[in-house]
């Protein structure tokens, strides 16, 4: 299996809520190490370029709105696998449809405030670990 990186962000909600130490827990569990971190308030324009992808759907505008309503904390992830393992770790980007266990299952509340997000490629990942981290 492949050494990976990922990006993880801890989304506002879950930042209110205080389950971070929570969150991380169940990377480091497993097998997932954070090798770079930062809490931070995203600007509109930092939050719109990260989802620019997805600038022409409908829920842009609220997805944008919510990832600017308060802090998040971004990290990048490595480990064996580990784009699939954070992924699994997630769950469904909707919390109602998510496996139970899984973070979005247990901490989020609906499909706008989904706790957190992960790269959901080996190249998206890098793409997006270069867009908040330095080399
Ligand atoms: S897709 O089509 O697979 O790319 O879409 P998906 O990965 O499901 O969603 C892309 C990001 O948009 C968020 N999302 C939403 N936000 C607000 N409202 C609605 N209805 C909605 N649907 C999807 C979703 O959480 C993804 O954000 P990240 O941060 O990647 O989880």
């Amino acid at each position: 299996m492949a050494i990976e990186r990922t990006l993880s962000i801890i989304k506002p909600d879950a930042v209110a809520k205080n389950v971070i130490g929570q969150i991380y827990s169940r990377f480091e569990g497993a097998g997932l190490k954070i090798v770079a971190a930062r809490m931070t308030q995203l600007s509109r324009e930092q939050a719109e370029g990260f989802y620019a992808a997805h600038k022409e759907r409908g829920f842009f505008k609220d997805l944008v709105d919510f990832m600017v309503s308060g802090p998040v904390m971004i990290q990048a992830l490595e480990g064996e696998n580990a784009v699939a393992v954070h992924r699994d770790l997630m769950g469904a980007t909707d919390p109602k449809k998510a496996d139970k266990g899984t973070i979005r299952a247990d901490f989020a509340d609906s499909i706008d405030a989904n706790a957190v997000h992960g790269s959901d490629a080996v190249d998206a990942a890098a793409i997006e670990i270069a867009y908040f981290f330095s080399k």
